[in-house]
This record gives structure tokens, sequence and C-alpha cells, in this order.
């Protein structure tokens, strides 16, 4: 784990005040996995922005960094622990030193998430496979280990995973060990409910369709930037993720099912 403390204001005024019958998110510690590009950097920013101690993981340190310093120019605060959410003895050492400097952890944005090129079973090799199961649903199974402990002890968490349309429904646009590990996904995420409620526990899972980020940058068949402009957007998710943090603690959001409406998927 790399340690990488950043400065923060103490009292960041929340620019999106919560709604009626809301949750305010103003002091609660957020931490994102996969927060340096894409949907989890778009998270990082809104929750920032809503006022939460935002913890910022992924594997690229610099990424992290430059997030971390958008949000204490907008006047938020956020602390960088790089990590290889694979890597499960970082993963825990990274709750512990959220837990040590915070002595809480309220949200899990379990994010983080890659595909490979190999997309079908005639190029797929033990290895790939591995590697998109370690990346989507291991990593996800060792954040949610990680933060359970500190969440059952506060008898309050919320865990939010970003799955897929393909953790629904079997793409063959993504591929069989994608398909197969966002599936994982969803199960994991009600299999969370099921037992964790009496803490105070909730789970959301959510499959987006296609999202504009960096990821469709390692398609094996390129995406048009006229396609892109169709698509989700980063900011999308992340409102729908603010929507899901932002609801009261009584009320447990099971499953967001997003696409855009230009879905490429029913061509
Ligand atoms: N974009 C879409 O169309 C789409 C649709 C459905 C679901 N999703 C899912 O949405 C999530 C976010 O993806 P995105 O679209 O925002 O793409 P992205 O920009 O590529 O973001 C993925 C992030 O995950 C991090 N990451 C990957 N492997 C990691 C690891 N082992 N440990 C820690 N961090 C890791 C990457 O950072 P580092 O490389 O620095 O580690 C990266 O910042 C992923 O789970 C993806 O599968 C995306």
């Amino acid at each position: 784990m790399a340690s990488n403390q950043a400065s923060s204001t103490e009292d960041p005024s929340p620019l999106a005040a919560p709604s009626a019958g809301q949750q305010s998110l103003v002091g609660k510690v957020v931490w994102i996995t996969g927060a340096g590009s894409g949907i989890g950097e778009a998270c990082a920013l809104a929750f920032g922005q809503a006022g939460a101690k935002v913890i910022l993981t992924g594997r690229r340190a610099q990424a992290l960094d430059t997030v971390a310093q958008r949000i204490h120019a907008q006047g938020g605060h956020a602390m960088v622990l790089a990590g290889d959410m694979t890597d499960r003895e970082a993963v825990m050492a990274i709750a512990a030193a959220i837990d040590s400097s915070y002595k809480a952890l309220h949200i899990l944005i379990n994010n983080a998430g890659l595909n490979v090129l190999e997309r079908n079973w005639s190029v797929l090799t033990a290895d790939r496979a591995n590697d998109v199961i370690e990346a989507n649903l291991s990593s996800a199974f060792y954040g949610v280990i990680a933060a359970l402990p500190i969440m059952r002890r506060q008898g309050d968490g919320l865990l939010i995973h970003t799955s897929s349309w393909a953790g629904r429904f079997v793409s063959k646009v993504s591929g069989p060990a994608y398909a197969a590990a966002k599936h994982g996904v969803v199960a994991m995420s009600y299999a969370i409910n099921q037992e964790e409620f009496r803490h105070g526990i909730r789970s959301t899972v959510i499959c987006p369709a296609e999202v504009a980020t960096p990821i469709l940058d390692k398609r094996p068949v390129p995406v048009s930037a006229e396609d892109r402009a169709k698509m989700l957007q980063s900011e999308d998710l992340a409102r729908s993720v603010l929507h899901v943090a932002s609801a009261p603690k009584h009320v447990c959001i099971n499953e967001i099912v997003i696409s855009p409406t230009w879905n490429r998927s029913y061509l």
C-alpha cells in the first residue's frame, strides 16, 4: 500500500445540499476504489463536493493525486491510499489505515475493475480469465471483507458495487470472464443484504451499460467519438451513486440497472 496523506480543509462547505428526506454526506468517510479515472473519479469529485471525507484507491498513485488535488480545489477532503485491490493484504492494510485515521468507514464504493482483449473462448487463456475474475470479483470481495468489521462495529454501513449490464445480461461484447465476474458481483451484493441487515448494513449493486470512460480505450473493437457521446457519462453514474448514498438509513436500494437511451446492445 502506498500512502499519500493529502491536505484538506476542516469544514468543507457542501455545494450540493441534500434534499428533504435525504441524508447528508457531510463528514461521511467514503472509500472509493478505481478512483483515478472514469466512474470512480466522478464519484470522488461528487462526494468531495457533498462534504464527505473521500479515500481514493487504485494502482496509479499519480492519477489518484490529481483527483485529490481537484477535490481540495473544490474545498473538499481527500486522502490517497494507493494499492492493488487484487492484493488481499494490501486491501486489508488500506482498510486498517482508514480505520486508524478516521475511526470510521461509512461507505465503500467498490468500483475497481478492468477487462482484457481476449473476449472469446477461442482466445481466452486461464491467465487472462484469472486477471478479469481477480480484478472484478475477488477485489470486490476483499473490499467487502475488509470493510465489514468496521461497519458492524458502527452498526451502520453502505456498500456500493459497480457491476455491469454484463452482470445482468450475458454479453458477447464483454466476453465470458467479465460477464461471469460481474454476475458474481451482483450475487455478492444480494448475499451481503441477506446477512448484514442485522447490523444496519446495506448493499447496492449498480449495473451500467456502456459508459464513456477510459476502459473503452482497451476494447478489441475501437469505439468512435460519436458512439461515446451517446453513451452514459461518468457523471451520470456519480449522480446515481450519490442518490443511493443519500437515501436514509432505513432504505436499501438493492440494485440499479442503468443504460443510455441509445443502447447499442439493442442494435
Ligand atoms: N465504462 C463502462 O462501459 C462500464 C460499464 C459497466 C461497468 N463498468 C465498470 O465500472 C468500473 C469503473 O470502470 P470505468 O468505466 O470507470 O473505467 P476506468 O476509467 O478504466 O476505471 C477503472 C479503474 O479501476 C482501477 N483498477 C483496475 N484494476 C485495479 C486493481 N487491481 N486495483 C485497484 N484499482 C484497479 C483503475 O486504476 P489503476 O489502473 O490505476 O489501478 C481505474 O481507475 C469497473 O468495475 C468497470 O468494470 C464500466
